[in-house]
This record gives structure tokens, C-alpha cells and sequence, in this order.
């Protein structure tokens, strides 16, 4: 709470307002930021105590700015459970946009198609998630400004945010799914096997990410909206192995729908 509290301090008498939402946006679709008025970066190695990514593609900054009138923050860059960050670390930018006012989250991701009526290309919208297979963000001590010991999972994914979701989606005529990701720890893809056993399980996406700070997000009360975008199918699906460039040349094919999706559900939060 110390430490977050020096990030919080050293954010706040940059920026001096309220922010009334935030974005986790899987690599590549920064580009959202573009719409934003008024911006001021700050980069995470300039801010106390917060953590810094390793992943090549992903640049590590906030980035504030307006956006039809309401103050946002995107994290540019995020922190995985692979990297090899105590869960709790993965999560402090949720944390530290909780203390910052943040009300509402969008988090996307690259996901694996568990479902095989899914295609490489597709949204999925989130409405739930598996987080069985790693440690929780909660583990340890309960920070109880932030929420109870035993937070409330029945709508980890905000219904009324799904339905706003749906109707953007609608709007702009892309046909996206609704479905369960599965989290898992990578950094390997999932074995065939493992995926038939998640299908089982009732998952429809599965990947290394966003199950961490969604807890969390739900721990502290700020409403979550999730969206995968299906970079590849999952492992076995297909009779072929899976690769990153794979999953990073779909994201790049679909980037400019995803960031208008995106920006469309903006302009309705
Ligand atoms: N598995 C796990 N994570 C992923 C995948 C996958 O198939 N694709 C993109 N992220």
C-alpha cells in the first residue's frame, strides 16, 4: 500500500484530475490512444515502484488523455504471470488506476480458440473466466481499503457493459462471439490434450493474460469489459503447430476493426 501510494502521489501531481476509466489493451492497438485529447504520457520506469514489462512489443507508459469529454488511461504495455511477476505485481496499474478513480475497465487480449466454431480473426466478447490454473492476485494479506477478503465473482464481466458491448458491435456489423476464457500460466502454449480438457471445462478461448487483473479489478469494485481476439485456434485444433507470429499477424490484421470496436463502445461508457 506504501509503495502504491508513492505511485499514486507521483501520478496524481502530473495529471491533478480524476480518471474516470482505463484500458489494458493487448499489444498493438494503441493506436486507440490517437483519439485522445490533451495527452500526457508517463513512462512506468519514471514512476515509483511500478513494475516494467519485458515483452518485446510492448511498450511500457501510461497514457492519459480525453476522450468525449471524460479522462482516460490507457496502460501501454502490461505485466504477465509468465514474466515471472508475483501475481500481486501483475495487477499494481489496476490497483493504481483504482486510487486514480477509475470506474470502469476495458481489457483485451490475444486468445486461443478453444471453441472450433471460432475462426483466427474473431472478437469474443468475455463473459466469464476459468482462473483455476494459477495463484490468485489476492493471495496474502487482504488489502481491505480495496475490498473484501472474499470478493464476489457471479459478474466478473459487467452484464450492462456486455450488452453496450453487443450493441457497438451490432452497430459497426462485426460479428462477434461471447464466450469463457480460460487462463493459463504460459508461457508455452496449452498441449492438445490440455486443450480438450479446457473444452470440456466449458472454455471457449484460452490465454496467458487479463484473469489477474480482472479479480482484481472485481476485488476493488471497478466494473470489467473483456474482449479476446481469436489470434489462432487453439493447440490441436488444427494439424499444425502454433506460433507467436501467428498470433502477432492476425492481431495485425484485425487491428484497425479492433480499435474501432473499441472506440465505438468508448463513445457509449
Ligand atoms: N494459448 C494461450 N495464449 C494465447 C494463445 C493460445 O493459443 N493465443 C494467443 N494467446
Amino acid at each position: 500500500m506504501e509503495e502504491l501510494k508513492k505511485a499514486y502521489n507521483y501520478v496524481y501531481n502530473i495529471i491533478k484530475r480524476k480518471v474516470s476509466y482505463g484500458l489494458i489493451l493487448g499489444s498493438g492497438l494503441g493506436g486507440v490512444t490517437d483519439s485522445f485529447e490533451n495527452k500526457i504520457e508517463i513512462s512506468y520506469n519514471e514512476i515509483p515502484e511500478f513494475p516494467v514489462s519485458t515483452v518485446p512489443g510492448h511498450d511500457g507508459r501510461l497514457v492519459f488523455g480525453e476522450y468525449n469529454g471524460k479522462f482516460a488511461v490507457l496502460m501501454k504495455g502490461r505485466f504477465h504471470f509468465y514474466e515471472g511477476y508475483e501475481p500481486s505485481r501483475v495487477v499494481y496499474g489496476v490497483r493504481l488506476m483504482k486510487l486514480l478513480g477509475v470506474e470502469k475497465l476495458i481489457i483485451t487480449n490475444a486468445a486461443g480458440g478453444v471453441n472450433t466454431e471460432f475462426n483466427p480473426g474473431d472478437l469474443m466478447i468475455i463473459t466469464d473466466h476459468i482462473g483455476l490454473f494459477a495463484p490468485s492476485p489476492l493471495r496474502g494479506p487482504n488489502f481491505s481499503e480495496f475490498g473484501p477478503r472474499f470478493p464476489d465473482m457471479s459478474y466478473a464481466y459487467n452484464p450492462e457493459l456486455i450488452r453496450i458491448a453487443e450493441a457497438c458491435a451490432k452497430k459497426l456489423n462485426i460479428p462477434v462471439r461471447k464466450g469463457v476464457y480460460v487462463f493459463t500460466q504460459g508461457p508455452m502454449f496449452e498441449t492438445p490434450a490440455e486443450i480438450r480438457a479446457i473444452r470440456i471445462l466449458g472454455g471457449d478461448a484460452v490465454g496467458m493474460s487479463t484473469v489477474p487483473e480482472v479479480i482484481t479489478a472485481n476485488h476493488c469494485g471497478i466494473k470489467v469489459l473483456g474482449i479476446s481476439c481469436i489470434s489462432n485456434m487453439a493447440a490441436g485444433v488444427l494439424d499444425q503447430p502454433l506460433s507467436h507470429e501467428e498470433v502477432m499477424e492476425t492481431g495485425d490484421r484485425i487491428k484497425p476493426l479492433f480499435i474501432s470496436f473499441v472506440k465505438e463502445i468508448l463513445d457509449r461508457i
